[in-house]
Formats: structure tokens, sequence, C-alpha cells
């Protein structure tokens, strides 16, 4: 990071080369029926992690990875949303680009942090170094940025505040994605980092005045069996407990968990102080189990509620699985957001209550009564209430597209329209409730109330709208037409 050392991409030609870009890709955007609807996803190209998550001054403020000039991908930088209800939002001007020498090849993901009336923001700013890497072992900085904004739209400062090389001995060049939180009037700072062994960690960092940050060691470490690098760490208080959420890169399958390149799951447990360490009390908890939830991170609004936002997608998946939105101008979008609460020392994931807003022409059935013509959809909730647990169930979705229940285990199962996305099942024993969120693209399955949830992508024809039930099963199924 020497001065005077010309930036790799002109960006006053990049500037004036993106609208041109974008008018070519919202062309064919425009004419796309798997455009989601009440899903966010930026104007053109290509959308990775949320970032910066935040209720500042009664607005949300939504960030993500975002790429404009292509759906493939490539150096990030951090589009923006705003919204009064987390169900409508504006996309704002981009926040950030990779404009500096400190973040050249990507504004990475990270978050935001409220104090004094000003968001503190911290994330990784991406270099690769031109030679012979591997950028795993060699030529990549990961500087760690912190940006003060006093209104979430203007950048007051933006200053490296740990620099690559000031990362502890041991590790790769993989240490990203800032999540700060406060305890007892101190800053604490995780990051997600690879070790030259190639195992998980998250590092721990503390400050005084959010500016001066010195290592404190690792707050927790994974074994071999718990993946080669974990990716966007985030702490937070829930109902008394303490919880570690991350994201795992290759997790190696077992049965029934695990079955995508990379997961997300949580630990709970208690931060020593002593040692600086988080000691977990509960074994890892997978948080989703479709094909398509990747790097969540969670903040507390306003109300005192832990509200979660996710990639509604993950990387590493092809040639298995894709998205043929890519040829169409955009890919990925954010996953609903959800509220997050721990009952019995599981977090259980709901949808918003606002979303409730979208409902339209409610029909109400009993199981027993539907017609395989009765219920049609695309854009749409669907919410069954079994009396007991059903003998057997199948739900067909979308054209090709099934849920199904039997001999307690429910299995998600594509056909042609998932794009390479087969099956994935949760054993259950008991199953009392289904809330089913579909878009234009995009499944989200809550069952039993939050206690797991399955995210999946998915390719229909539009003209394919069925929704059939068959199965021995008793309970009311109640559906609605969403519009946003
Ligand atoms: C997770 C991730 C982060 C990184 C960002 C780059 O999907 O790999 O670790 O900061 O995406 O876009």
């Amino acid at each position: 990071m020497t001065k005077n050392v010309k930036m790799k991409k002109d960006m006053q030609a990049y500037w004036q080369s993106l609208p041109e870009l974008q008018a070519a890709l919202m062309e064919k955007i425009a004419a796309d029926p798997w455009r989601l609807t009440y899903h966010q996803m930026p104007a053109t190209g290509w959308l990775n992690d949320p970032n910066g998550a935040v209720q500042f001054k009664g607005t949300y403020h939504l960030y993500h990875q975002y790429v404009p000039e292509t759906p493939n991908g490539g150096a990030t930088h951090w589009g923006h949303k705003t919204s009064q209800d987390m169900v409508h939002f504006k996309e704002e001007d981009i926040f950030l680009s990779p404009d500096q020498l400190f973040d050249e090849d990507g504004v990475y993901s990270g978050s935001a942090f409220v104090h004094d009336d000003k968001i503190h923001f911290f994330y990784t700013g991406n270099v690769k170094h031109e030679g012979d890497h591997d950028y795993t072992y060699s030529g990549r900085e990961q500087n760690t940025i912190h940006v003060v904004s006093a209104d979430g739209f203007t950048v007051e400062s933006r200053e490296v505040v740990i620099a690559h090389a000031d990362y502890p001995a041991g590790y790769t060049d993989h240490i990203r994605d800032p999540k700060v939180f406060e305890h007892e009037g101190v800053y604490y700072m995780i990051l997600g980092a690879r070790t030259r062994d190639n195992l998980g960690h998250i590092l721990l960092y503390r400050s005084d005045d959010l500016y001066d940050w010195s290592y404190q060691g690792v707050f927790l470490a994974g074994n071999e069996e718990q993946g080669f690098m974990w990716e966007c760490p985030d702490y937070f208080e829930l109902d008394d407990s303490q919880v570690v959420l991350f994201s795992p890169q290759g997790l190696l399958p077992t049965t029934y968990n695990y079955h995508n390149p990379h997961t997300v799951g949580y630990l709970t447990g208690a931060i020593n102080w002593d040692e600086y360490a988080f000691e977990p009390e509960t074994d890892f908890v997978e948080l989703d189990h479709g094909f398509d939830f990747y790097a969540p991170q969670t903040f507390e609004d306003e109300s005192g509620r832990r509200i979660l936002w996710a990639w509604m997608g993950i990387g590493d998946t092809e040639p298995e699985y894709g998205n043929p939105t890519v040829a169409r101008g955009w890919q990925h979008a954010m996953a609903l957001p959800r509220q997050l609460t721990l009952e019995n020392g599981r977090l259980k994931q709901r949808p918003l209550p606002e979303y409730q807003s979208l409902r339209q022409h409610t029909q109400t059935h009993r199981l027993c009564e539907i017609e395989e013509s009765t219920l049609k959809g695309e854009i749409y909730e669907l919410l069954v209430e079994f009396d007991e647990t059903p003998r057997s169930f199948e739900l067909t979705l979308r054209q090709d597209s099934k849920l199904s229940y039997q001999d307690g285990l429910l299995t998600l199962k594509h056909g042609e329209s998932g794009f390479g996305r087969r099956k994935r099942m949760i054993p259950l024993t008991d199953l009392s409730q289904l809330q089913i969120f579909s878009d234009t693209s995009s499944l989200e399955i809550f069952v039993n109330d939050g206690e797991f949830v399955m995210t999946s992508r998915v390719y229909p024809s539009p003209d394919q709208q069925m929704i059939h039930v068959t199965g021995d099963a008793q309970g009311q199924i109640s559906y609605w037409d969403l519009k946003i």
C-alpha cells in the first residue's frame, strides 16, 4: 500500500462505461419472468452477501456485495437499499466502490455498528497482487477498513484499521468479514479466518475507541471436520444466551446435513472473558436445509428484534447446480428477512410479520376438501396447519418441485426446474405446520413455526401454476396471493 502506486482499474473510465453496460443488462432483465418480486435484488448484475445491516434513526439500511456490470461477480461494491417497513425497499446509490489501493479488488463483506449518532462500518478491503500466486497462501491482502458515516449515505472517513501485514502468524491470506459488538464499554471485533493448515478460525480484536484495534487471540477454532475456512462470523446475545453464527466452507456431508458446498450454522455457549474465547455448550446446528442460503448477518432493530438477512445463493455450486438468470443479466437475491428467537436452546427463524401486508385473496380449505383445481399460483404464501403429524403428505409447489412427508422424513425434490438442484431432506418426528413463500423463482419453506427452513431457487415455467395436495393428512390449508 505504498503511495503513488496506480490503481489497477481506471475508475473514471469504469463509471463512464457503467450506464451503457447496465442499460444492456436491463433490457434482458425487463423481459425476464424469473425476476423476483418481493425479494431484494439490485437493478442489474451480481449480488452476494448482505452487509452493514442496520436500523438507523428509523430507516432500515441494507448494503450488499454487488457487481453492477455483470451477473458473474468480480470486484464487489457495496450496493445499498433503504426501507421504512422492511418490505418495500428503495435502491440507493452505490455506497462503497473498490476505488482505493487498500480495496481495489473488492469492497468485501462487513457490518455496521451504531455509536454516538454515527454508523461505523467495518469491511474487508480485498487486494490481489499481480504475479504467480494462488491467492490463498500468497498474493492477497485482506485489510480491515473502518468507515464512518453520519447518515448511511455519505462517507466521512474511510481508513485501514488493521493492515493485512499485521494479522497474526499461522494464517493464509483469508482473514475477513469483520463484525463488531460491545461488552462493558469495550468494543470487540471478530474476523473469519483460514489457518495455513486449512482450519476455520474466528479471531478476536478489541478497541476502546473503534479506531485502534489490538489482537486478543482465537475466539473460536474449528477442527478438521468443521471446514477449511469460516466466513462471515456473527456474535449476538439473545434471550440471555450467547450465539456465534458463521459460514463454514467445505463441511463434509452427513446423511441429512451439509449437502451444499458451504453451509451456515451456529453454536450457543458463553464467552470466557479471561481467555477471550467462546466456549460452546452445544454442537453446531445447520441453519437452513435448502440449496441456496449463505453468508447471513444479523442486526438488532430499534424495536429490539434480532433480524437475519442472508444471501439466497452460495458460491461453488457449479457444475452441480446453477442459475439460468445469468443469461438474462442478473444473478442472486436476498432471502426474506427472518426474525430470530431462541427457544429451548435452539434458534427459531420466522418470516417477519410485516410480510403479511402483502397477502391478498385469502382462501382457506380443509386439507381433505382440496381438489386439484382449487389452488393455483406463482407468487404466493401457503400456510398448512396439521391437526396431527400426517401419515403421508405431498405438495406440488411449482411445476416439478415437490415437498413431501413420509416415514419421518420431510423431502424437498426438484425436477428440471431446479437446474441441477435435486433433493434435500430433514428427519422430523413431528410435523405440525408449514409456511411456504413462493416468488417467481424462489421457495422458502418454514417448518413447524420456524424450527427448520429450506430455501431454494427454482426456475419453473411461469405458466406452471398448479398446487397439488395429496396424502393422508388432516388439517387446514390457507393460501394468499402476495403482491408488492
Ligand atoms: C462470502 C464471501 C465473504 C467475502 C465476500 C466477497 O460469500 O466470500 O467471505 O467477504 O463473500 O464477496
